[in-house]
């Protein structure tokens, strides 16, 4: 198959949304990362972004909208507090989990009762579900596994030939995927950690509780909230060790042929070859950062890649969750 490259003008947006209503799968940037994007109503469609990502089947996909009238269209018996937040941080990076309406079919969620809605910000997100007239299901527009793709040119590397188009943007803005919260337990519980924070979160959801598969390994044979959460994430093709704490350029320097993943404050002082992730004391940078810098890693020629591990607080608690993935929950303290 030959990958339709798409400018991002209104005659790429509207390419993308025939493409789309015909069945096809297209990547499309979103303000978090690239999403590979199908009709959420078309089994077909959707099975082909399990086959393009090389996807595990158990592994449900997030339901992107343009409007709060299509929420109802995707989710059933949704609770006050769905309005609640969609009010204060729609559009934006916060994905629901809401009971699934029936129109809805249940490979899009796994097979589970619920379904995850994000109504995104990125204009031309916004305009291609809007032109379709589509809910669209989208998860990141990677190959399983591998870092999520915050340029266009991430999506090629790893779908070139097996997907219909890609809309050739610019880099995502917020760098990590977003959100994950469940209003289907009591109380709602945050699943997976992004661009919207704990505390921000928490003004809208006092009771929230966070799932412990945030910060730490799930355990062995137990179920899990979000299944994303138990696979192997974002790593690249070198070794990833997680290192916390100070002194991390003296602990690079003294460790024979490795690479290191570091802030750009310690950049000077560490010897072997790096890859700077973004400010320390800007986790935001550290957020838009993380992926392709996890991408360039593979470039070191290092066996082993250090990672400096950031501050759990604000969005660094996402950054923090997805390094530990790509670290394979390999973490070491200094
Ligand atoms: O920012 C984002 O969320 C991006 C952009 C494209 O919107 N999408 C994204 O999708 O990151 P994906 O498929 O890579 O991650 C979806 C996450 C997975 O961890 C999945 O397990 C969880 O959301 N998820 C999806 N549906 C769920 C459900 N019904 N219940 C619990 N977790 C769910
Ligand atoms: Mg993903």
């Amino acid at each position: 198959m030959i990958t339709k490259r798409l400018p991002e003008n209104s005659e790429g947006i509207a390419e993308a949304a025939r493409i789309l209503k015909a069945g096809g799968i297209v990547a499309i940037p979103t303000e978090t990362v690239y999403g590979l994007a199908a009709d959420a109503r078309n089994v077909a469609a959707v099975e082909k972004v399990f086959v393009a990502k090389g996807r595990p089947q158990d592994n449900p996909l997030i339901v992107h909208i343009s409007d709060i009238e299509m929420l109802r269209t995707v989710a059933a018996d949704i609770p006050k507090e769905a309005y609640r937040l969609a009010e204060r941080f729609w559009p934006g990076p916060l994905t629901m989990v809401l009971p699934r309406d029936e129109s809805i079919p249940a490979c899009v969620s796994a097979g589970l009762s619920t379904v995850a809605v994000r109504m995104p910000s990125h204009e031309i997100a916004h305009n291609i579900i809007k032109e379709s007239g589509l809910p669209l299901a989208a998860p990141s527009a990677n190959v399983s596994g591998s870092p999520s793709p915050t340029k266009a040119t991430h999506v090629l590397e790893d779908l070139d030939g097996k997907i219909d188009a890609v809309v050739m943007s610019g880099d995502c803005a917020v760098g990590v995927e977003s959100t994950v919260v469940t209003l289907c337990t009591v109380p709602p519980r945050l699943l997976r950690p992004g661009g919207v924070t704990v505390d921000e979160l928490k003004e809208v959801l006092p009771t929230l509780a966070v799932d412990p598969a945030v910060l730490a390994e799930p355990e062995e044979g137990k179920p899990v909230a979000s299944p994303g959460m138990k696979y192997k994430h974002y790593s690249p093709k070198s070794d990833v060790i997680m290192v916390c704490g100070e002194g991390f350029a003296d602990f690079v320097n003294s460790k024979p042929d490795c690479g290191a993943l570091c802030f750009s404050e310690e950049a000077g002082d560490i010897d072997c070859p790096h890859v700077v992730y973004g400010s320390e004391k800007n986790p935001e940078t550290l957020a838009e950062g993380l992926f392709s810098a996890l991408r360039e890693a593979d470039t070191l020629g290092a066996d082993t890649v250090y990672a400096h591990a950031p501050k759990t607080d604000g969005v660094g608690l996402a950054v923090y969750n997805r390094l530990i993935r790509a670290a394979g929950f390999k973490v070491m303290e200094l």
